[in-house]
């Protein structure tokens, strides 16, 4: 099927209201990623090498970020005339003559390759149209596919349909794959003599037979072709797309302690016998290699995680974290933009910004790279085998050098040599006796005032 030519032809035409928002429906987001931009995804991979995008009026900015993940071409839908008018505003590319044609919705982003695959294989077959259809026990509002004798005669809009008609649980998802040979023959004759006066893709069904062509119905799961009207439908759709990746990511190899509270992004990778424990967010551009334990609640975004390295619990790896092999981030940390080398351990209460930390390091409890004036971002470096004392303020630019010590508390702001000790505080004065004068002082006072002591 690969040596057959597909164009698939997104209709991104119907905005609709019902998303109550300044963002064009199909650039709401699923997994961190826009729904045009799945639908795209799944054509690619079901080898449709061009794409053409179908906008209504104004549709700039949709056009404008597909074109930052795809290559397509846009045409503009004036009117909203029906779905077939819509088709048809691609002409020019059509007319280039591809084998396969792919009709896909914007907001019907869970649509899978391999159903796609499925259809472009029923056209290869001999297919003139290769219908995407459901089944249902609530099928009000859906077009119903007409059958007779077990092959697809027509397709009924529900406003359009008998009683009878209406009973049937078989619906059209409105995806279809086409002949590039016979389409615009078929969709030339489709007129709109309808209950809403539109010019009907599904009517290419009934022309299609009345040519004798062949015309055929396979049937997707309703979870796949769920179109997306509002913030619930798309509460639900992301609900769908992120069980589906969960259940990807464990037969990969993947244990997920609690699947459920695991959120991942589109682009989210992990490696087999990676540990994911409960309530974690997994952001845009995360890479995580085998072998590895996420503790329970930690928020990763742009980072790299190397093969049995731990982070959390209650972790923030942000964008440019760096961790290399048995690295360790633990609660309450937050690591931006930072090499944490080969086993060094970043354990508890500390930001590491905008800095490189040796391998075998350890960042005591409280650490602090100051990394921020207000204007500028500094480096911090931090040599391997550095130890680093708790409660630390490490004002960059610094350096601080292998194996080097830093006393806790320790406010640093010039560079340690290798395998110096750096105190960066106050020494600590002791005067013995001195705070029972200061308490018989105050008792005194208090009693001339005739107040209790704080110990009462
Ligand atoms: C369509 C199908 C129906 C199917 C249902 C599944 C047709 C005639 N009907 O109905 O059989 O059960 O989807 O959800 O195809 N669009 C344009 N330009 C237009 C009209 C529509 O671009 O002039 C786009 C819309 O943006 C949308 C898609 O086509 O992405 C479907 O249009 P919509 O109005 O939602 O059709 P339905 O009535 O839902
Ligand atoms: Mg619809």
């Amino acid at each position: 099927m690969n040596e057959r030519s597909c164009l698939s032809i997104i209709l991104a035409a119907g905005e609709g209201t019902r998303m109550k928002s300044a963002t064009p429906k199909v650039l709401h987001r699923i997994a961190g990623l826009p729904m045009v931009a799945h639908v795209t995804r799944a054509a690619a991979a079901a080898g449709a090498g061009d794409l053409a995008l179908v906008v209504g009026r104004g549709g700039e900015t949709v056009a404008a970020a597909v074109k930052t993940f795809a290559p397509a071409e846009t045409f503009v839908q004036a009117e909203r005339l029906g779905t077939a008018h819509a088709v048809l505003a691609a002409r020019d590319a059509i007319e280039r003559g591809y084998d396969d044609l792919l009709v896909l919705f914007g907001d019907t982003p869970l649509i899978e390759a391999d159903t796609l695959i499925q259809a472009r294989r029923k056209l290869a077959e001999g297919a003139a149209v290769a219908v995407i259809g459901f089944h249902t026990d609530q099928p009000t509002g859906y077009g119903r596919l007409i059958e007779k004798n077990g092959e697809l005669t027509a397709i009924r809009e529900e406003k359009d349909c008998t009683p009878d008609m209406k009973a049937i649980t078989f619906c059209n998802a409105g995806l279809m794959a086409i002949s590039g040979h016979h389409a615009l023959a078929l969709l030339g004759k489709v007129g709109n003599a309808n209950a809403n006066g539109e010019y009907y893709l599904t009517d290419i069904v009934a022309i299609a037979r009345s040519e004798g062509l062949s015309v055929v119905a396979i049937e997707a799961p309703f979870d796949s072709v769920l179109g997306i009207n509002n913030r619930a439908e798309l509460a639900a759709g992301e609900a769908i797309w992120q069980r589906r990746t969960r259940r990807r990511m464990m037969l990969d190899g993947v244990t997920l302690v609690s699947p459920d509270t695991v959120h991942f992004c589109h682009d989210t990778e992990i490696g087999a016998d990676t540990i994911v424990e409960p309530n974690v967010v997994f952001g845009p551009g995360v890479k995580i290699a085998g072998n590895a334990t996420i503790r329970a609640f930690s928020h990763i975004e742009g980072a790299t995680v190397a093969a049995s390295a731990e982070v959390g619990p209650f972790a923030r790896l942000r964008p440019g974290a760096d961790l290399r092999e048995k690295a360790k981030v633990g609660n309450f940390c937050e690591v931006k933009k930072a090499v944490i080398d080969t086993g060094a351990k970043v354990n508890h209460l500390t930001y590491i910004g905008d800095a490189v930390i040796g391998a075998k390091a350890n960042i005591g409890a409280g650490t602090i790279t100051c990394n921020y004036d207000g204007y500028n971002k500094f480096l911090t470096e931090i040599g391997a085998g550095a130890f680093i004392g708790s409660n630390s303020a490490l004002v960059a630019p610094v350096k601080i050098g292998q194996g080097a010590y830093v006393a806790s508390g320790s406010v640093i702001t010039e560079e340690v040599p290798d395998d110096a000790l750096a105190f960066g505080r106050a020494r600590q004065k002791t005067l013995p006796g001195r705070g029972r004068q200061l308490r018989e002082r105050q008792a005194s006072a208090a009693a001339a005032a005739g107040k209790s002591s704080h110990s009462e």
